[in-house]
């Protein structure tokens, strides 16, 4: 789907929405077979871990989050929660899960949009390190990846708006 060129606030909001959910279930249903843990970082009020959660079985959900402050339906597990800043917990990640995550979605950003940018290139090589041959990662922001594969979008998400990334080899 194309943005129309004049996006209103709410437009981007909706399409933000639709995006993510498209873009998980998709990853969900691309990632079914595998067996490797999820993560989920940045919980917010908990919305897409609600979602992954209701949508993924047989696989564990690491959240990995700052400060937990979501609605009380979305909570994870004290065992599943994984406090902390991702700059920091990311790594502590790698030396404790390996290359072992079949999905991983980031929606770590805020209001300001060059600040996200800035963050993601940021986070992205301590995120691709994680994932599995065959993982797929789903971010609200453009990553910066070495090596993962950028994948065109299920029909309902918006071009911008969410993205999909494939670790190949
Ligand atoms: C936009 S919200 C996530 C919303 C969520 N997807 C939902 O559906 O409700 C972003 C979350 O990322 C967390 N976050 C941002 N930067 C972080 C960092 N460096 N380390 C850990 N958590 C972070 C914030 O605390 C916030 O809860």
């Amino acid at each position: 789907m194309t943005a129309p060129e004049q996006s209103t606030r709410l437009d981007l909001f909706i399409n933000r929405m639709v995006s993510q959910r498209a873009c998980l279930d998709f990853a969900i249903a691309q990632t079914a077979s595998m067996a490797g843990p999820v993560f989920e970082l940045g919980l917010g009020n908990g919305r897409t871990y609600h979602h992954m959660r209701e949508r993924i079985s047989g696989r564990d959900i690491f959240v990995f989050e700052r400060a937990v402050a979501s609605h009380p339906d979305s909570r994870p597990a004290e065992e599943l929660t994984i406090l902390g800043d991702v700059r920091e917990t990311l790594p502590a990640a790698l030396t404790r899960f390996g290359d072992g995550a079949s999905l991983i979605h980031a929606d770590l950003g805020g209001h300001n949009r060059a600040k996200n940018d800035e963050f993601a290139r940021m986070v992205s090589p301590l995120v691709e390190p994680l994932l599995v041959v065959g993982g797929l990662m789903v971010s609200s922001d453009r990553m910066y990846f070495e090596a993962l594969e950028e994948l065109p979008l299920p029909a309902d998400a918006v071009e911008g708006r969410c993205f999909i990334y494939r670790r190949n080899a």
